[in-house]
């Protein structure tokens, strides 16, 4: 008898799991937010707003997707990941200069992705200014992935997974390259650095406390926003370059940049002397 009510009581308990295991799929669970879908409290509000491409899981799953899809390229070796790596904050530590299709070397290496949502400027010279259109200099640059944004869409077209998957997003067949680069634009725009200590202390949140030491290098931490403040200053589509001339020595007397002298710049901002 004992033996029966072991049983039942066996029987009890699975079921009453697998009501469990149901609700908690069903309804109980926390909405799953879509990375990068919320402004951090210590950023400004972005350049490319969420309400203009409203983040989706199923629009940044599918981004995410073709971010790893070597397809992209002519050969079908290289995705933008293998240039961007995760491991990496999305850059190419191993490299000086990115690796294209069949090895071909291009001219600068793959800068991290962060919190591309805030930037007016892409690129290491600013030369491309919006999210959306930007994959398209990679995946057609014969050093990159040396593909035609047309057979990208053939491709994608002729893949019945990718089919449902665009279908689910925009209900709309065929797949047009409005809903490719949107959908790319979901992932590249989710991928949010916000959760340093230093982004933790800012907001005051108890688990951003810095070292004494930390706070003491605060001034140099100032000089930076400094330099960044400058390079905004000179309106050069040079941003990153023009942050590097200040930096490195020895310092060069000659004009940088649009014929803003230096020295002019050094005294406005003395933080840049380095
Ligand atoms: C062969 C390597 C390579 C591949 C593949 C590649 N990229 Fe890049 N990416 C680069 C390099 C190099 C730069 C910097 C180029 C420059 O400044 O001229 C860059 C820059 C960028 C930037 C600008 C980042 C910033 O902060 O300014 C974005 C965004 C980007 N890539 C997204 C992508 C996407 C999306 C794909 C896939 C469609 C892709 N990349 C494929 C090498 C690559």
């Amino acid at each position: 008898m004992a033996r029966y009510s072991w049983i039942a009581l066996r029987c009890a308990i699975a079921l009453a799991s697998f009501f469990l295991v149901g609700c908690n799929k069903e309804g109980t669970s926390p909405a799953w937010e879509v990375p990068g879908a919320t402004v951090p409290a210590n950023f400004p509000a972005p350049v490319y707003a969420a309400a203009q491409n409203p983040p989706t899981r199923e629009a940044y799953e599918l981004g995410r997707t073709l971010f790893y899809d070597t397809r992209l390229s002519r050969t079908g070796a290289v995705s933008c990941g293998s240039c961007h790596q995760q491991s990496g904050a999305f850059a190419n530590a191993d490299h000086r200069l990115s690796q294209g299709v069949e090895g071909r070397l291009g001219a600068r290496n793959a800068p991290a992705l962060q919190n591309l949502r805030w930037k007016t400027s892409l690129l290491w010279d600013g030369g491309a200014t919006h999210i959306e259109t930007m994959p398209l200099a990679p995946i057609t640059d014969p050093r990159e992935m040396d593909e035609t944004l047309d057979n990208v869409l053939q491709k994608l077209n002729a893949d019945p997974a990718y089919q449902q998957r665009f279908a689910q997003v925009y209900g709309e067949r065929p797949i047009t390259s409005y809903q490719f680069l949107r959908t790319l634009a979901q992932f590249t725009a989710a991928l949010t650095s916000a959760n340093s200590r230093y982004d933790h202390y800012v907001r005051h949140e108890a688990n951003g406390a810095l070292s004494a030491a930390e706070l003491r290098g605060w001034p140099q931490h100032a000089r930076s926003a400094h330099l960044v403040t400058a390079a905004s200053y000179l309106r050069t589509s040079r941003f990153a370059i023009t942050v590097w001339t200040l930096r490195s020595p020895p310092i060069r007397a000659a004009p940088i940049s649009r014929g803003v002298p230096r020295t002019q710049v050094a005294s406005k901002y003395p933080a840049c002397v380095m």
